[in-house]
């Protein structure tokens, strides 16, 4: 739907700030492409100096993370203001791995969304349903209630920075892909929901990742359905030959 993919790759608890800068610098050194947008979202130490050495390279830089207080007294935490000033683009937003271990609802989605989109970041709000769900039937619903829940409140004129993901759980870290018609049945019932609740503008400017065991040998299949704008990649892109390779795949 979208006229330019996203490679976006989720480091999440890996690399110090020395393996991060290294791997950022394979990868913005093997890129190939430049009508691909690439992200990558390192742990929040290694943010700013990633985003410092990509600075010469069309290599975005997001977060996996943020608090939505801009500033106080919020121990532990980061915003989207400290985000911005440290280079990141784009920001994750209540991807499965939060929700499943940080309690994290619908409602902090929100909240999270509105800060990002304060702090001028543009999120990528995660969603996906687990396989009890899947075998119950119920993957639609959790799509619509995890949308609906975290969209709460939102007009569409303020939604032109947003991005999904459909990660769907029992994919994530698994080795399971979601096949090609699955992850575009889900990203096709997602644009319609968004072009109910919202418009057509919003439903076709608002690029729909799918994530869960992404691999250079499964991405130019998923990537070639009409309505997947792009993959968020967590462990094919801790390595710059795979994370190039489904680059290349794109
Ligand atoms: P894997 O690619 O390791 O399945 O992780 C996907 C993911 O969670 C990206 O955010």
């Amino acid at each position: 739907m979208s006229a330019k993919i996203m490679v976006a790759g989720n480091w999440k608890l890996h690399n110090t700030v020395e393996e991060a800068i290294a791997l950022a610098g394979e990868i913005a050194s093997g890129l190939m492409r430049d009508d691909v947008d690439v992200l990558v979202c390192p742990g929040f130490l290694a943010l700013e100096p990633v985003a410092l050495s990509l600075s010469s390279s069309s290599v975005l830089v997001g977060g996996q993370n943020l608090y939505w207080q801009d500033s106080g007294a919020y121990t532990g935490e980061v915003s989207g203001p400290q985000l911005k000033a440290a280079g990141a683009s784009h920001v994750l937003i209540a991807h499965s791995e939060r929700r499943l271990y940080f309690g994290e609802s619908e409602k902090t989605a929100r909240l999270r969304l509105e800060a990002a989109l304060r702090a001028g970041i543009k999120p990528i709000l995660c969603v996906g349903e687990t396989q009890e769900e899947r075998e119950g039937g119920q993957t639609e619903g959790v799509l619509q209630s995890q949308l609906s829940g975290a969209l709460a409140g939102f007009e569409a004129g303020q939604l032109g920075d947003l991005l999904l993901a459909y990660e769907p759980v029992w994919a994530i870290g698994t080795g399971l892909t979601a096949t090609e018609e699955q992850a575009n049945q889900a990203h096709a019932f997602m644009r319609a929901w968004l072009e109910s609740r919202f418009d057509k503008t919003v439903a076709n400017s608002t690029r729909i990742l799918y994530g869960g065991s992404v691999k250079p040998a499964n991405a130019a299949g998923l990537i070639s359905q009409p309505e997947v704008d792009g993959v968020l990649v967590g462990g094919a892109s801790l390595s710059a030959q795979s994370f190039l390779g489904i680059i290349q795949a794109a």
